[in-house]
């Protein structure tokens, strides 16, 4: 587990391990012949649950930034979200009996541990999904769900990630089980969602080379913009994160519906801009803000399904035709095409991929 293997990079090797991991993950969380939830026992019952607050940083706050969507959408269970290091200090109030979620690949991060103990001031009930169990977080919780990404060596988080999601989308839909909010047959739905997960994401790996062959591109721009609609936007921030912290070149994630009320304003030929767009409820609309983009010049590379290509028409740079989804599992596939670009870019670039300049695997101090 530890060694790189045939690959040039732990990121690389880390992100090829990802269909396993996904799949370890959710081995513990889906009963696929019942096509059901099977959470382990938790101190509290969702359906009791008044609010509950997801608090992270980094990378593991677009997990939880994600799973706001899950929870509000599919368990209609009202969900806070912030970064800890704000959260930590920002004296939130929270609601009686509420649930507070920490996401940490470490477990030792200080500012999200720090968060930690000020919502367990504030009486709530602490559940953490962390990739190692006897960690400082995971000890200070009352109920801890392990991500089985294995032991991740580079410092952008990748498998992390998307075992958290993964994590995270059970939860969402176990907790609308549990509040009554879907009925057994929309679980079965799901969990057949999530179980088909672990083969989509290889299928998304396929699409490498033809990645790699983009990013040489995307190495010339001086800043480079992310788009997403819905679950797709905490998807174009962790895009633009992992290009920022691993090639060194600016990069922005923005609500797609965002970007008239400003940011259309750097759009030119020089700005490459990556759009994330499974074909969910709100992708007409993204296409819309696609066509704005391209009629200003901005070149545009579409990652969508074959269908979601073909009714968004030419004028993109690009288009990366993935498997067609769930709307529901799409984030945890569309963070493979952007951990890809990233990483190719940083190639391309010379930078040191695993070991990124000013960056620690784990930030333990503020
Ligand atoms: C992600 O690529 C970064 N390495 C960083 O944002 C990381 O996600 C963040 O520091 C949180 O770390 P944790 O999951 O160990 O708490």
């Amino acid at each position: 587990m530890i060694g790189k293997g045939d690959f040039r990079h732990y990121m690389l090797k880390e992100i090829y391990e990802q269909p396993a991991v996904v799949g370890d993950t959710l081995r513990t969380m889906i009963d696929p012949a019942a096509r059901a939830i099977m959470l382990p026992s938790l101190p509290f019952d969702f359906a009791d649950i008044p609010r509950a607050t997801i608090i992270a940083c980094g990378t593991a706050f677009y997990a939880g930034m994600v799973a706001k969507y899950w929870f509000e959408t599919v368990a209609r269970l009202p969900v806070e979200i912030d970064v800890a290091s704000e959260f930590r200090y920002r004296e939130a109030p929270m609601p009686a009996g509420g649930l507070a979620i920490f996401v940490s690949q470490s477990g030792e991060t200080a500012d999200t541990l720090a968060a930690l103990r000020y919502a367990r001031s504030q009486g709530q009930r602490i559940l953490s999904i962390v990739n190692v169990p006897d960690s400082s977080i995971a000890r200070e919780s009352d109920a801890v769900i392990q991500t089985l990404a294995g032991p991740e060596i580079g410092v952008a988080s990748t498998k992390a990630f998307t075992t958290q999601l993964t994590v995270l989308a059970c939860l969402a839909v176990a907790a609308a089980r549990a509040r009554g909010a879907i009925d057994a047959g929309r679980e079965a739905e799901l969990s057949t969602a999530l179980t088909e997960v672990p083969s989509r994401l290889a299928d998304v790996l396929n699409h490498d080379e033809t990645i790699r062959t983009l990013s040489h591109e995307v190495a010339l721009a001086r800043d480079v913009l992310y788009l997403g609609r819905g679950l797709s936007y905490p998807l174009a921030l962790e895009g633009a994160l992992k290009l920022k912290e691993i090639s060194y070149i600016h990069a922005e994630g923005y609500a797609a519906g965002e970007m008239k009320h400003g940011p259309i304003a750097l759009i030119d030929d020089k700005v490459p801009v990556i759009v994330l767009a499974p074909r969910d409820s709100v992708f007409d609309k993204t296409v819309s803000n696609v066509q704005e983009v391209m009629a200003r010049g901005g070149k545009v590379i579409f990652f969508s399904d074959r269908e979601g290509i073909e009714r968004l028409g030419p004028g993109p740079v690009a288009a990366i035709d993935l498997p067609s989804v769930d709307p529901f599992v799409a984030p945890i596939l569309y963070a493979v095409p952007v951990q890809l670009l990233a990483y190719h870019t940083a190639v391309v670039r010379g930078t040191d991929v695993d070991q990124p300049r000013n960056l620690a695997k784990s930030v333990t101090v503020e």
